[in-house]
C-alpha cells in the first residue's frame, strides 16, 4: 500500500501513523499535513526516521501538490485526518473550516478521481478513507444513540463542515464510483490531544494550578472513545469495510462532562498530591458561560462496525484515563512546546516552505 494519510501530525493522525508502521510491514505512508497550530511533526519524531515514512508539509487545499504527490508516491490509499478541529474555534472563526474541511476534502477527492479513474490500473485496489465525526448528526436528547441512518443535523460551523465534507465524499462514491469509506466517531482521548479540547486542557489547568472552565451546567455527554482503539478501528474499516458505507466508532463511555472534570481531578490529587493550599484540584472547577449551540449529548451506537467487522473498543474508560494523564504527567515538555509554538519555529526552520 502506497497512503496517503492527512493530518498525520495532529492527534489522531499521529497515533494511527505510529501504529499502521508498528503493525504494518508492507505499506509506505506520506503524511501531508499543513502544520497549524495543532500540528507537531514532534508527536512522530520517534518514528521520523523510519524509510517507509515521508512528511510532506503542504496544504490538502492546494491541488497542485497533491495531484503531484499522488502521481509521484503512485497513491492507492488515502486516510484522511486533515481537518480545522475545535467547535469552539469554528465558532468564533469559521472561515478556515470552510477552507480546509470543505475544499480541501474536495481537493483530496478531485486528485483521487483524476488519478486513479485516468491511470488505467483500476479501482479494485483503491481505498479513500474519511475520517468524521458524531458531530454531524446533531444533538441528542436523554435517551437514544446515533446509527449509520441517523439524518444529518450539524449545530456547530465545525459540524456542519465536515458534514458537507461526508456528502462531498459520498457523492464521489455515487457518481464517478470512487472507492470510498466513511467513518464517524465520537470524542477521542489520549496521547497527543492539544491542550485546547477539554481532558488535556483540564489536565494541565489544574496541574498548573489554573481554573478548570465548565461550560454551561456540565452535564453535557460524550462518548469517550480511547484515540488507540479509534485507530484501530479506522484500520479495520480501511481493510474490511463495504465500499461507499460509514462506519460509526464509538467507546460505549458516555460522561458528563463535569464527571470527567472530576475524574481527572482526583486523579492527579492521587498521583502528584493535592494543591499547594491543601485543597483538593475540584477547587479549581468554575462553571462558566455556555459554548453557543452547545450540543447536549452525543452517544454512538456501534452495532454495525461490531456485527459486520468484528471491532469493538478494547480500553475502559477508567483505564485510558489512567493511560492518559499518565502521558501527561510524563510529558511536560510537549505539553510547553505546543502551547508556546516553539516545535512550530522548530520545524519552521527544518522544512521551511516546502
Ligand atoms: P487535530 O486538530 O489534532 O489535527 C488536525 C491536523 O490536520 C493537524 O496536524 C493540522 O496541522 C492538519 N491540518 C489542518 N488543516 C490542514 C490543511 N489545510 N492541510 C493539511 N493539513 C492540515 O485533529 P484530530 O483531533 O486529530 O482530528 C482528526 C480528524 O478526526 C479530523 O478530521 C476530525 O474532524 C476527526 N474527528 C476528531 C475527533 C476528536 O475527538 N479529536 C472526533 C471525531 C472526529
Ligand atoms: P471539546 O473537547 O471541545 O470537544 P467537542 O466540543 O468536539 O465535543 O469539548 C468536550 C465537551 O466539553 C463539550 O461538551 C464542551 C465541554 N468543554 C467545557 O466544558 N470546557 C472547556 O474548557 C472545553 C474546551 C470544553
Amino acid at each position: 500500500m502506497n497512503v496517503l494519510v492527512t493530518g498525520g501530525c495532529g492527534f489522531i493522525g499521529s497515533n494511527f501513523v505510529r501504529s499502521v508502521l508498528r503493525q504494518k510491514s508492507n505499506c509506505r505512508l506520506i503524511n501531508l499535513d499543513k502544520l497549524t497550530y495543532a500540528g507537531n511533526p514532534e508527536n512522530l519524531r520517534d518514528i521520523e526516521d523510519d524509510s517507509r515514512y515521508r512528511f510532506v508539509k503542504g496544504d490538502i487545499t492546494d491541488a497542485a501538490l497533491v495531484e503531484q504527490i499522488f502521481t509521484e508516491e503512485k497513491i492507492d490509499t488515502v486516510v484522511h485526518f486533515a481537518a480545522e478541529s475545535h467547535v469552539d474555534r469554528s465558532i468564533a472563526g469559521p472561515a478556515e473550516f470552510i477552507q480546509t474541511n470543505i475544499v480541501g476534502t474536495f481537493t483530496l477527492l478531485e486528485a483521487a478521481r483524476k488519478s486513479w479513474l485516468q491511470d488505467g490500473t483500476g479501482l479494485a485496489d483503491k481505498r479513500f478513507l474519511h475520517v468524521s465525526t458524531d458531530e454531524v448528526y446533531g444533538s441528542l436528547g436523554a435517551t437514544g444513540y446515533f446509527t449509520e441512518e441517523t439524518s444529518y443535523d450539524p449545530r456547530s460551523p465545525y459540524s456542519a463542515s465536515k458534514a458537507s465534507s461526508d456528502h462531498l465524499v459520498q457523492a464521489y462514491y455515487h457518481t464517478y464510483g470512487l472507492p470510498v469509506l466513511i467513518t464517524n466517531c465520537s470524542n477521542n482521548y489520549g496521547p497527543y490531544h492539544f491542550p485546547e479540547k477539554l481532558i488535556p486542557l483540564i489536565i494541565n489547568n489544574a496541574l498548573n494550578d489554573k481554573q478548570l472552565p465548565v461550560y454551561g451546567d456540565g452535564k453535557q455527554v460524550r462518548d469517550w472513545l480511547y484515540v488507540e482503539d479509534h485507530c484501530a478501528a479506522v484500520l479495520r474499516v480501511l481493510e474490511k469495510g463495504t465500499l461507499g458505507q460509514t462506519y460509526n466508532i464509538g467507546g460505549n463511555n458516555e460522561k458528563q462532562n463535569i464527571e470527567i472534570v472530576t475524574t481527572v481531578c482526583n486523579l492527579l490529587d492521587e498521583k502528584v498530591g493535592l494543591r499547594d493550599s491543601g485543597e483538593p484540584r475540584t477547587s479549581l472547577i468554575r462553571y462558566v458561560t455556555d459554548r453557543p449551540g452547545h450540543d447536549r449529548r452525543y452517544a454512538i451506537d456501534a452495532t454495525k462496525i461490531k456485527d459486520e467487522l468484528g471491532w469493538t473498543p478494547a480500553v475502559t474508560f477508567e483505564e485510558g484515563i489512567r493511560k492518559t494523564v499518565d502521558w501527561y504527567l510524563d510529558n511536560p515538555d510537549w505539553v510547553a512546546g505546543v502551547l508556546d509554538g516553539s516545535y512550530q519555529d522548530y520545524y519552521e526552520r527544518m522544512y521551511g516552505n516546502r
